[in-house]
């Protein structure tokens, strides 16, 4: 693939490697199709994740700008926060993170890893992801006010210019599985407010690829028009790095069927894929993001609706099943873990 037509955008390096993209012969026999997995989970920054590569290119950005101080939002599982945080301490600026969602009070999975980078934490409890933008734009003013040169990154990291990194990332995976010898016809990945779903479909526009790319929704409401969302960050990417393209609503395939109770909730086959990915690959998906995507590309192999070979896509966030409240469920759901002794 000739990324030469892309439009070069600074970008720092909190990565320091290209994740593999791995075959997964143990689950591609358990299903009957070609299944291989693209590891994002794996090193970089901070317990790496999808947010790395958009905080890569919006981190570049605010410093162009002179901005000494990150401020961002999102849940207390969130991962963007935790990645945000991890960056900001990397590079030598100052964080602000406010975060939503009551329980747990206790200072577990990413809520810990955020303190632990450095970040100045505002809780604001169980606020909706629209107030919760309000309260953050209101600490913007309140940090400028004082001085501060403030970068604000909205939740998830969502913004076009952090997409465009989920476009030459749908390049290099698509290389690597060639150099392989294979390629790949469907992706699934875990999707929130969208920009790795966006970017992956402009990615695909620009190879001129006809790969299907199914974004597993795992938090309902991000915006009030998801689509459309979406459909904004693509091309906002798009007039950053390919000004030749259009993406269109037809370019997105997303899915709320393996959304279960909602974000962070319980949700059908969500603890048979955290069980099928660990017993026959070693690989660890979480219950609030990655383990909703596995779920839906088992299911859906099951019953005959992807063609293979499938790219599943990690996008990390594995520790939160050190989270108390997800190791007891883990524990407790999965009956050769919950027979044995301790
Ligand atoms: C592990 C994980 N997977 C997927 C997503 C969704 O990514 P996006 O916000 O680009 O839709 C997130 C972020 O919310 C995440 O932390």
């Amino acid at each position: 693939m000739d990324t030469s037509r892309l439009v070069d955008l600074p970008r720092l390096d909190l990565r320091g490697f290209t994740s593999p993209v791995q075959l997964l012969p143990r689950l591609s026999e358990e299903l009957g199709i070609e299944v291989w997995a693209k590891r994002d989970d794996l090193g970089s920054v901070g317990l790496a994740g999808n947010k790395v590569r958009k905080l890569e290119m919006e981190l570049a950005h605010a410093k162009a700008l002179g901005a000494t101080h990150i401020v961002t939002e999102g849940s207390r599982l969130s991962n963007a926060t935790r990645a945000a945080a991890a960056a900001a301490a990397a590079i030598g600026m100052k964080c602000t993170l406010v975060l939503c969602h009551d329980e747990p009070r206790e200072p577990v999975g990413n809520l810990l890893l955020d303190a632990l980078f450095g970040a100045d934490l505002r809780l604001v409890g169980d606020v909706s992801w629209v107030e919760l933008a309000h309260v953050t734009d209101g600490a913007v003013t309140e940090l400028e006010a004082a001085g501060e040169r403030v970068y604000r990154l909205p939740i998830g990291c969502a913004t076009g210019r952090g997409a465009t990194s989920f476009a030459r990332a749908y390049i290099e995976a698509d290389e690597q599985i060639r150099a392989q010898g294979s390629r790949f016809q469907t992706i699934v990945h875990a999707s929130s407010a969208g920009s790795t779903h966006a970017g992956l479909a402009l990615g695909r526009a620009v190879s001129h690829a006809d790969t299907r790319i199914i974004g597993v929704i795992v938090a309902g409401e991000v915006y009030d028009d998801v689509p459309a969302g979406y459909l904004r960050l693509a091309n906002e990417a798009a007039a950053l790095i390919a000004p030749h393209i259009a993406v269109t609503a037809s370019d997105l395939e997303l899915t709320e069927a393996y959304l279960g109770e909602g974000y962070g909730k319980p949700a059908d086959g969500v603890d048979e894929a955290i069980d099928l990915m660990a017993r026959l690959e070693g690989i660890v998906v979480d219950p609030v993001y990655t383990a909703k995507a596995a779920a839906a590309l088992i299911d859906m192999a099951r019953k005959n609706a992807i063609d293979g070979p499938i790219l599943f896509w990690h996008t990390g966030g594995y520790h939160a099943i050190f989270d108390p409240t997800y190791t007891q469920q883990i524990w407790s759901n999965l009956p050769r873990l919950r027979d044995i002794r301790l």
